[in-house]
């Protein structure tokens, strides 16, 4: 189980997570949502380690291994996909004699071909496979995508959310962000909404229905705005 209590940071004296507290079962795929800059993709980092906390307690599963596959993905422009993975890899000190087998799975597996292509002329949705590659390297037990299916086109979504599905059967625990509540509400176990950097509401996949979706859910927990914005545009 992870567990995270009162997480806080600040930037420049503005929180940017406030207190944040919740827990995610082992085995299940759990949702960080939240309008732009609410605080998700800060929120990852400080559980990976990558942002400091100023505040705040992260407890993680010991001893299993996490793939983290970022909101904007980076690699070295003038090498192919493949040397990307053969890199990461060699990094997390993967057996030379497994590496160039693992790559062209995990290339298969989330649809890239190993023709070649460097990665200065891939498309955004080449790039988010391929960064989905990566964190499947080392075969992680949790998987903590953020917004996985931003840039793929519609196939490329529902490749993604089916594959994400297989991860769950697998029994890898996921945590994933994305602004597309119905791709969202397909796969996931339960989750927080957040609002400016505070647990506005939590839910479990048993408190959606067809009748309390969770873009209903979400509009209702941080909508307030919107609706007002809504008004004053249209008169
Ligand atoms: N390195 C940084 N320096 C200063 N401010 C930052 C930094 N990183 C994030 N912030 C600020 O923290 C807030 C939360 O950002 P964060 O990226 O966590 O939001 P998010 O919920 O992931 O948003 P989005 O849905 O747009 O990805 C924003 O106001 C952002 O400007
Ligand atoms: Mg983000």
């Amino acid at each position: 189980m992870i567990k995270i209590n009162g997480l806080t940071k600040s930037y420049r004296n503005k929180r940017v997570v406030d207190g944040l507290s919740f827990e995610i079962e082992e085995g299940g795929l759990f949702a960080l949502l939240g309008s732009n800059g609410a605080g998700k993709s800060t929120t990852i980092k400080m559980i990976l380690g990558l942002v400091k906390k100023d505040a705040g307690e992260i407890v993680l599963p010991e001893g299993k291994k996490i793939g983290y596959s970022p909101e904007t993905p980076h690699f070295p422009p003038f090498l192919t996909g493949e040397e990307v993975l053969r890199y990461y890899g060699e990094l997390q000190g993967i057996a030379k004699k497994e590496l160039k087998a693992t790559c062209e799975r995990l290339l298969e597996v989330v649809g890239l071909d190993s023709d070649g292509t460097k990665v200065r002329h891939y498309s955004k949705g080449m790039l988010q496979r391929l960064a989905l590659a990566q964190a499947l390297l080392g075969a992680p037990e949790i998987l903590i995508l953020d917004e996985p299916c931003a840039g793929l086109d519609a196939m490329g979504r529902l490749e993604m959310l089916e594959l994400i599905r297989g991860f769950k059967e697998q029994g890898r625990t996921i945590i994933m962000n994305s602004h597309i509540l119905s791709d969202i509400e397909k796969v996931c176990d339960g989750g927080i909404i957040m609002k400016t950097g505070k647990k506005v509401k939590a839910f479990k996949k048993s408190d959606l229905t067809e009748e309390r979706t969770l873009e209903e859910l979400f509009v209702q927990s941080v909508g307030g705005a919107l609706g007002e914005r809504g008004e004053a545009v249209c008169g």
